[in-house]
């Protein structure tokens, strides 16, 4: 194991369903998949470009209610142009681990928006449903320009083909949690993005997992 290894999980029988054994928080995600330092410089990585990009504007960053959370609070500190930001909540999982396609709005944006430069900013896209639909909401309402800026994009060849402009990670087709993630409400305070252990949502171990 090499040093940079130290982040990764003790993939010991005992361990397997720990990241970080003794953490209790993690208790649960079977593996690490993006470390908090590959979080960190990826974050950095971006917020330069859009400094670059947005220099001389004052966009509105919008943040997209409670997984974007972190990565809106981190990017928009690594930025060094002046901002404004906005939040929305739209509803999604619950307690499964499937996009249902079905979006509702539980919190509108406070800012008018026609004619600014927006940035969305994305924890993540999985089937892009939710983001499509929240681009066709904001598009209507007739902004400059909008760039979705995504921290993960899942690998997912039946995913629908939306506007994503700066992905951070692409990640396997799995369910993952940490840095504003959720299962159920929970872990999202991970500073990492892990796998979660299917069995914690009942589903089954992948090929070469220890199990349970
Ligand atoms: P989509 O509509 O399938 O793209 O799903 C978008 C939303 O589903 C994300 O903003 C997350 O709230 C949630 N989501 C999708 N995949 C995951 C995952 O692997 N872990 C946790 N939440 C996820």
């Amino acid at each position: 194991m090499r040093k940079q290894d130290m982040n990764m999980p003790d993939q010991t029988a005992e361990n397997v369903n720990v990241a970080i054994p003794g953490d209790m928080k993690s208790e649960g995600v079977s593996r690490i998949l993006i470390s908090e330092q590959q979080i960190r410089d990826e974050i950095a990585a971006i917020a330069k470009e859009l400094d670059e990009e947005y220099a001389g504007d004052q966009p509105l960053v919008i943040c997209v209610l409670r997984v974007a959370v972190a990565f809106m609070a981190d990017l928009v500190k690594e930025m060094s142009i002046p901002l404004e930001m906005d939040f929305m909540a739209i509803s999604s999982y619950g307690a499964s681990t499937r996009s249902s396609g079905v979006v509702r709005i539980l919190k509108d944006l406070n800012e008018e928006i026609a004619g600014r430069r927006l940035i969305v900013v994305e924890d993540i896209v999985d089937s892009g449903l939710t983001l499509q639909y929240l681009l066709g909401m904001l598009e209507r309402r007739q902004p400059k320009d909008i760039k979705v800026v995504a921290l993960v994009k899942k690998d997912k060849p039946d995913a629908i083909d939306v506007q994503v402009d700066r992905v951070g990670f692409t990640v396997p087709d799995e369910f993952v949690v940490g840095y504003g993630l959720d299962y159920a409400g929970r872990y999202r305070n991970l500073p990492y993005i892990g796998v979660l252990h299917p069995s914690v949502y009942g589903g089954e171990a992948e090929e070469g997992d220890a199990g349970a």
